[in-house]
């Protein structure tokens, strides 16, 4: 089938017009880092400014402003598949990590070793880090290491897992190889050790379904500006099994998380649920262009996502084929749809000087991942096949024509 006939049989093709497409020969393959601008978002964001803000002032809080957490929490529990009182939205990622590490850790000293891997993003091993650190007591990180720098086999996790093992801290999704974790099947070895599990589903949450609640998954974080499209620093969230929620704490003891904020008591008293895990103040503007962005991906469905994605990053790796491996570019995702989230990293040796070219003179933003991948993000709600079929001729050109070659091999500050 052609990129053309491919789109007009595309399921979720009228969602790409609830988007900013500023610049239509623009291929814009990174909504895995920063999601487009809903339109809904700037609606919402100009009235809130106009009319909450500027009409009702102070007064915005009791209207709306600080239930935000909650109620845009709500949404993404059906996002991640738990209950609507087990979700909050929250500082960054990093933070809810700390937050959630540090408490998950205090809660059962007697077990002293978190699991990971060393796919996962490297904040979150320097949050744990520094967790760990912070806590002492003989706590040590156990990493994993990734036997083909792609995947990690469940089998070679649950090995690590011991009587020790506090918590298993994973990236569901791997933000260099795509390579998605059998959730359940890791949260199961995990618990019969007797260890907790803490999912960062920054690159899985809004291009798959995600199922929390039925692994009994028992916490988790995530981003909202990937595949949520909630905008540049948008606020992230965090899940606590509610049967968790009364014995974890969190290490930050701020007044939106007491059980009475406005009663302004001189000593802290950790709110009844997932309360407690708020700190200050909800970034309402954050909020309101978060809002609606979330509720495009609820009415698209994640099924339908999830399987547009797949037919498309298996559009691309067909076109890889065709294109690319003759032309120096190795897969480094993996093949299995099943084991793959929504975007595709491609190796080449002048992978760096190759991702220049695209941006400056190719009108493709994909972007650099260290030594030598370039990673093509699918959002299922706005890219398009002809886009992946235009973006590979895009990159084989560069190739063929060596025009990446008057580009510089030294890395700028921000890939
Ligand atoms: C998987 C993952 N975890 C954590 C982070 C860090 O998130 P933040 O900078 O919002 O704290 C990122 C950032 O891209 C990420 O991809």
């Amino acid at each position: 089938m052609t990129p053309a006939s491919l789109d007009a049989a595309d399921d979720l093709a009228r969602f790409r017009d609830e988007f900013v497409v500023d610049d239509p020969r623009l291929i814009y393959l990174d909504g895995n880092s920063l999601g487009r601008l809903p339109r809904r978002s700037i609606v919402r964001v100009a009235g809130l400014v106009e009319a909450e803000w500027g009409g009702r002032l102070v007064r915005g809080w009791g209207e709306g402003w600080m239930a935000a957490p909650r109620r845009v929490g709500a949404k993404l529990a059906r996002l991640l598949g738990v209950e609507t009182d087990e979700v909050l939205v929250a500082d960054s990622t990093s933070v809810n990590l700390f937050k959630l590490a540090v408490a998950a850790l205090r809660a059962r000293p007697e077990r002293r070793t978190v699991v990971t891997d060393d796919l996962s993003f490297p904040s979150d091993l320097y949050v744990v880090q520094g967790a760990l650190d912070l806590l002492g007591g003989g706590r040590q990180l156990r990493v994993v290491p990734s036997p083909d720098g792609l995947t990690v086999p469940t089998d070679a996790l649950a090995a690590a897992v011991d009587p020790d093992t506090a918590l298993v801290a994973l990236c569901h999704a791997a933000f260099k190889s795509s390579f998605v974790y059998d959730l359940a099947a890791v949260t199961d070895a995990a618990r019969r050790a007797g260890a907790w599990t803490l999912w960062d589903v920054s690159h899985s949450v809004g291009a798959m379904p995600l199922a929390l609640g039925a692994a009994r998954a028992d916490l988790a974080v995530g981003c909202s500006y990937k595949y949520l499209n909630g905008g540049p620093g948008a606020p992230a969230f965090l899940y606590v099994r509610r049967e968790l929620q009364a014995r974890l704490v969190s290490p930050i003891w701020g007044w939106l998380g007491h059980a009475t904020p406005f009663e302004f008591a001189p000593t802290y008293t950790p709110a009844r649920g997932i309360d407690r895990f708020l700190a200050g103040t909800p970034p309402v503007l954050s909020m309101a262009a978060l809002e609606p962005a979330v509720d495009l991906v609820l009415e698209a469905g994640l099924d339908r996502i999830r399987a547009k994605s797949i037919r498309q990053t298996e559009y691309l790796i067909e076109r890889w084929e065709a294109e690319l491996a003759a032309l120096g570019f190795a897969l480094r995702s993996p093949r299995d749809p099943a084991r793959r989230g929504s975007h595709v990293s491609l190796g080449h040796p002048e992978g760096w000087r190759i991702n220049r070219s695209l941006i400056e003179e190719m009108r493709v933003l994909g972007d650099f991942r260290e030594p030598d991948n370039l990673r093509l993000g699918i959002a299922p709600l706005y890219t398009t096949y002809s886009e992946i079929h235009e973006a590979v001729a895009r990159i084989g050109r560069v190739v063929r024509d060596r025009l990446y070659e008057k580009y510089p091999v030294e890395r700028s500050a921000i890939t």
